[in-house]
């Protein structure tokens, strides 16, 4: 997959070199490019924004900039290219939104700052066949879309053939299939801090062991979520769990 970031901060991307992502890269599996939307300014300041059109607070960014940076990066792109706009008014980001986006060939995402990008720009490009998908990564703002271009190409990245060492640790996860939080888990030590491990994992009884994370994980999922027990589909529920 070829991911494209394109930010007024192209150094605040840097995370992407490390860790899972930046071995992604070494090995092949992910293709990321971070650019310096400033590049793509066609004033002596590199100026990227102006004052909004009705009037309010702060800058928006200009359209005319970002439709130049697009429009290049767009051209060595795929045809199927999509285009991934952070922004806090966006449609909720979410694990489904992860699995959809990894089964692209190429991302292109657009950091906005200020009090965001022009309307048009996202009206042009859908206009032009390509898929636009504006999403927030949470019910917060933050300073600019660079955080959650991070949370976005992590995300993805993970879930891409190869990138995650064994592909076991992505099935019972957190907001995984079963649309649970994960059961609670314990390594060794077996006793510390006067704390004990739970019996039942130590007692090597497979059947046991499932029952036991299956009503962690609903009872842990109900108190701190329970919007996600409300989501889930009953015919996945077997007696034992309608019971809890
Ligand atoms: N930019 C600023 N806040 C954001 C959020 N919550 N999600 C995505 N992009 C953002």
């Amino acid at each position: 997959m070829r991911i494209d970031v394109v930010s007024i901060f192209p150094g605040y991307l840097a995370p992407l070199e490390l860790s899972l992502v930046g071995k992604a890269r070494t090995a092949g599996l992910l293709d990321v490019r971070v650019h310096d939307l400033r590049d793509w300014a066609s004033d002596k300041h590199r100026t990227v924004d102006d004052t909004p059109f009705g009037g309010g607070a702060g800058m928006v960014m200009r359209p005319d900039v970002w439709g130049a940076a697009l429009d290049d990066v767009l051209a060595g792109a795929a045809p199927s290219a999509r285009l991934v706009v952070p922004t806090p008014s966006g449609t909720t980001f979410t694990q489904r939104t992860a699995e959809a986006l990894a089964h692209e060939q190429h991302l292109v995402v657009a950091c906005g700052r200020y009090e965001g990008i022009d309307a048009r720009v996202a009206a042009h490009y859908r206009e032009r066949g390509v898929a636009v998908d504006e999403v927030s990564i949470g019910d917060y703002v933050l300073n600019g879309g660079e955080v959650a271009a991070l949370v976005v190409v992590e995300a993805v990245a993970r879930l891409l053939p190869g990138v995650v060492g064994n592909p076991e640790s992505l099935v019972e996860e957190s907001h995984g299939a079963a649309g649970l939080l994960e059961y609670p888990v314990y390594t060794k030590p077996p006793r510390w801090a006067g704390l004990e491990v739970p019996e039942v994992l130590l007692s090597g009884h497979h059947a046991r062991i499932a029952r036991w994370r299956r009503d962690e994980a609903l009872t842990r999922t109900a108190e701190r979520r329970p919007d996600l027990v409300v989501a889930l589909d009953v015919a996945g529920l077997d007696t034992h769990d309608l019971a809890l």
